[in-house]
């Protein structure tokens, strides 16, 4: 037969670094700088609980909105840390990852047309998930020269009579920027002006460094605001449990809920039973595992800016080195290609995060202080090899 794909697949796009990831496979002897997730198994005491969870036998579904001792652990945890009050039966939901608490909460909020902000540099799925749910993504620039903060001129007139959302990443991927408590009362008023909800993306708001992280929901007293995305993925170092979580409005969370039943049943029961652990079980490991990546972020962060012709923000969270490489060659996307076959250090177009990314990297320190310094080795051979 002819196959006759839906008009939705063609319009949305698999990531364009797919190529990059392609070329790394074939190309033998890298030193991987690209890697978006923790090079850390996740904790014992996680991984003690999941094989509870296995040898307990009893693994089926959990209610749709997960299992109750999980949202009481992920309520407790908010209140705990950012005294924010979420009731754990009605206004929150275990999601599959953060990804899934947005791509579900897109699902709930967007009519065909709307159009959601989202930050240029910013997570390139956002484009995706926003076109899937049929709606326009419109991206708000970040200012390179201003330390990566929102350009808030340019924010205001992104918006029009059909936006519906703000989205926001903090600590921020690609970057490693933070909103600070003014940059996020801006954003508050600007939503609260136009009456935007804001879709806030905190799947690293424990890896943060040099402030403390600021969930833009303690501003508002007003529920429907904000929705509040969180993940294990980072923190916990759990990226394959594929666990997070939205917390907000209880009639969006309710459709959340709805939805996910329709696509995902519920999320893994083991990887519920992990979650609670993580979040009910003592914080070391993910102190630890932050101070280890500030550890590096020191080392690398420095090291690449000693590197002729490169300029690396520092960041103040998440685990990514984003590097104006605008000096030495006039296209990120042929750089990246180089450093793999050339310099054999893979790392990411900083333009597939958006165009404000043109001429830049983005480097993952989720990896040893071993091989960031093999990588940095490995760049200062080839940066003077084309000098
Ligand atoms: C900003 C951001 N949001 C969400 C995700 C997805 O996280 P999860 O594993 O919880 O789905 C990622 C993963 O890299 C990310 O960088």
């Amino acid at each position: 037969m002819t196959l006759k794909l839906s008009k939705r697949s063609e319009i949305v796009k698999y990531s364009p670094i797919r190529e990059i990831f392609d070329l790394a496979s074939k190309t033998p002897g890298l030193t991987r700088l690209e890697v978006g997730q923790p090079d850390f198994a996740p904790p014992q005491y996680i991984r003690e609980a999941s094989q509870r969870a296995i040898n307990g036998g009893a693994i089926g579904y959990s209610p749709t909105n997960g299992l109750q001792e999980t949202r009481e652990a992920i309520s407790n945890r908010l209140k705990l840390d950012y005294n924010l009050e979420y009731d754990p039966n009605k206004e929150i939901v275990v999601t599959v990852g953060a990804s899934g608490a947005l791509y579900l909460s897109l699902r709930a909020l967007i009519d065909p047309g709307d159009e959601v902000l989202r930050p240029n540099p910013g997570f390139a799925t956002y484009d995706e998930i926003i076109k899937d749910a049929d709606g326009v993504p419109k991206q708000y620039p970040l200012l390179p020269d201003a330390d990566f903060s929102i350009d808030f001129e340019a924010l205001k007139a992104l918006i029009t009579d059909r936006t519906k959302a703000i989205l926001i990443n903090s600590p921020g991927n690609p970057v490693g920027n933070v909103l600070d408590q003014e940059q996020l009362e801006k954003l508050m008023d600007i939503a609260e002006e136009h009456d935007l909800i804001i879709l806030s993306d905190e799947a690293y708001d424990k890896i943060i460094f040099d402030q403390k992280h600021i969930p833009i929901a303690t501003l508002t007293c007003d529920k429907a605001r904000v929705l509040t995305i969180g993940s294990s993925s980072k923190n916990y170092a759990m990226t394959g449990y594929r666990i997070g979580f939205a917390a907000g409005d209880s009639k969006l969370i309710g459709e959340i809920v709805k939805f996910q039943s329709l696509s995902m049943i519920c999320p893994s029961f083991i990887g519920q039973k992990s979650y609670t652990a993580a979040l009910n079980g003592p914080q070391d490991d993910t102190i630890a595992m932050k101070d280890e990546y500030l550890r590096r972020r020191d080392y690398f962060v420095d090291a690449l800016n000693k590197i002729p012709g490169f300029k690396c923000f520092k960041p103040g969270g998440a685990f990514y080195a984003f590097v104006d490489v605008s000096a030495v060659s006039e296209d990120d996307w042929n750089f990246t290609r180089e450093l793999i076959s050339e310099a054999k250090v893979t790392c990411i177009p900083g333009s597939s995060f958006g165009s404000v990314g043109k001429g830049y990297v983005r480097f993952s320190f989720a990896t040893s202080l071993e091989t960031l310094e093999e990588g940095i080795g490995k760049l200062n051979d080839y940066i003077k090899s084309i000098k």
